[in-house]
């Protein structure tokens, strides 16, 4: 998988030229020019793997600066929790690594002596180790799995939440877990579902750090190089409609396989997610959707509405670049990440502002950028939504709710 141009990756989708995702502009930076890339999206047939087609190096995208803290919504918050006490319960794993621990929203329920943090971005990895949980401010590697089992031995958990699906090459990430993994050790990963990407023309799942969005077929397909298998899945609401896998050795006789997994084959199958056309078909309603998101914004400034946008998430960079939305139709994002505050939104330059508390009476409508966190933010703005206060979603077609 380490180049998958070789895999005969076939397009179905181009999302135009698009800044890095995550890099929100300080003021100074407005004039200069920036990096653009092609966001182009292909399917390999032979391993039913969607992916982006030109990837960033991930060096450029994880570092010192990553804005993006999982403990920044209470639905994350709460799904690492309940998560957590379920499988500290179910299988009283005595070691566990998590690899891509951001801030620590799922490590913080594990006793500090039985887990492990592996987070790239070092600005992530020194809030964790300062609160005293070992975390290795590295990419995970077949070398980091080798230091880590010479360190600790191999371990009985590894879980991976929204991780997987940043990281290109797969072969090394699934080697190098094998490696670190006991026999009768579990994998659990959760990840956006490509169903649910599909079913609601989410086409913002896409962006430079989704390199893929997985479905349960094409991590079937990957994993069989191996000696790997899923043994259930679960559907999760979290991030627009989850997906996560249960996965063991193949040797590993303690976990038989849940009839779930043949059952969600079956219904990504009859959906037709091993078939371009089904993809072809998907990148026309995504041109529709653009068309109809523009047009809504454009009745609302043709009214004379106050719109700005709700939560300058990545995905909206994916959104409004592709759509070229711009401050002439969104006048501000309000977003509760103090990193993104007093800054820009890469591409269209529509300025960020902190979010300090529900909406004021001069704005008529906010554009939904968080919209995987939809219920969240309707209980917070109930006052808004009373007076009148409306948004506009492009999930699953554009509309004003
Ligand atoms: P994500 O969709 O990439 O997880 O990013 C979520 C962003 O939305 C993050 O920057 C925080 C922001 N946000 C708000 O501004 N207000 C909210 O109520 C929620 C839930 C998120």
């Amino acid at each position: 998988m380490g180049n998958f141009e070789k895999l005969n990756n076939r397009k179905f989708l181009d999302l135009g030229m698009q800044p890095l995702a995550n890099s929100y502009l300080k003021k100074k930076y407005l004039k200069k020019r920036e990096k653009k890339y092609r966001l182009e999206i292909g399917f390999n047939s032979r391993k039913k793997i969607v992916s982006i087609l030109k990837t960033i190096p991930s060096k450029k995208m994880f570092n010192k600066y990553y804005p993006y803290k999982s403990s920044i919504s209470k639905t994350m918050k709460k799904s690492f929790k309940i998560f957590a006490t379920k499988i500290k319960k179910k299988y009283k794993p005595k070691c566990t690594i998590e690899i891509g621990s951001n801030d620590g929203a799922f490590l913080k329920y594990f006793n500090k002596n039985n887990i492990i943090g592996i987070e790239p971005c070092k600005n992530l990895a020194n809030i964790t180790n300062k609160k005293g949980f070992k975390t290795y401010p590295f990419f995970w590697n077949r070398n980091l799995a080798k230091l880590i089992t010479k360190n600790y031995g191999k371990v009985d958990l590894i879980y991976s939440a929204n991780t997987i699906s940043h990281i290109k090459n797969l072969d090394e990430v699934f080697s190098s877990i094998n490696l670190a993994l006991s026999t009768n050790g579990i994998l659990i990963l959760e990840d956006p579902s490509l169903l649910e990407c599909l079913k609601n023309n989410a086409y913002d799942q896409f962006y430079c750090e989704h390199i893929y969005v997985f479905s349960l077929l094409s991590i079937v397909n990957i994993l069989k190089k191996h000696e790997l298998e899923v043994f259930n899945i679960e559907k999760i609401k979290t991030h627009g409609g989850s997906n996560r896998y249960y996965i063991k050795k193949k040797s590993n006789k303690k976990y038989i396989i849940n009839q779930n997994v043949k059952k969600n084959l079956n219904i990504e199958r009859n959906f037709g997610l091993n078939n371009f056309s089904t993809y072809k078909r998907f990148a026309s309603r995504v041109k529709k959707s653009k068309l109809k998101l523009i047009k809504i914004l454009e009745i609302c400034r043709n009214k004379n509405l106050k719109v700005i946008g709700y939560g300058a998430t990545a995905k909206s960079v994916t959104v409004l670049n592709y759509c070229k939305i711009n401050k002439n139709l969104i006048s501000y994002f309000l977003d509760t990440t103090t990193d993104k505050q007093n800054k820009y939104i890469p591409g269209v330059h529509i300025p960020i502002k902190k979010y300090s508390g529900p909406m004021s009476s001069n704005i008529d409508v906010a554009y939904l950028g968080a919209w995987n966190f939809k219920n969240e933010i309707f209980v917070k703005e109930s006052n808004f939504i009373k007076r009148g206060g409306k948004f506009i979603t492009h999930i699953p077609q554009p509309k004003i709710v």
